[in-house]
């Protein structure tokens, strides 16, 4: 093998080597798309001392596992409390709409989506449905 022809199989070897790293890579860093979350199905009565805070936007609650929070204009969200990553209390930020975990900043979008952080699994998204003042969470 001359000197060309080794220059050759080396930038070969190298291609394939960055193809396959590019690869791995993509696959290490794919988002799980399985949400994590318990099952619920309650309803949470807006004219109670309890819970009358959801009629403010921007507001949220904890019950049975899931944070609930008011996005605005009779709007709501609904997913599980839980940190997919180790298992921290999400909080609800009206500012981006999006749940935050304060132990290591993961962040989820206002269906449970992960937008970034530790987290790799989303947070399991419940239907909300308001009826007079009675806010029924399922799923
Ligand atoms: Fe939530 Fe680590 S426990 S980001």
């Amino acid at each position: 093998m001359n000197r060309r022809e080794l220059l050759k199989a080396s930038c070969a070897f190298c291609g394939l080597g960055l193809v396959a790293s590019s690869s791995l890579l993509e696959s290490c860093t794919k988002i799980n798309d399985t949400p994590v979350g318990p099952s619920a199905n309650f309803t949470l009565d807006l004219a109670s001392a309890a819970y009358s805070v959801l009629l403010n936007a921007g507001r949220y609650v904890y019950k049975n596992g899931v944070i609930v929070a008011n996005t605005g204009q009779e709007n709501f969200v609904a997913v599980s409390q839980t940190c997919t990553h180790q298992g921290c209390t999400v909080q609800y930020d009206n500012s981006t709409q999006h749940f935050i975990c304060p132990c290591h900043g993961g962040t989820y979008d206002k269906n449970g989506q992960v937008l970034y952080g530790p987290p790799i699994y989303p947070l399991k998204n419940y239907k909300t449905s308001l009826s007079g003042n009675t806010l029924t969470i399922s799923g």
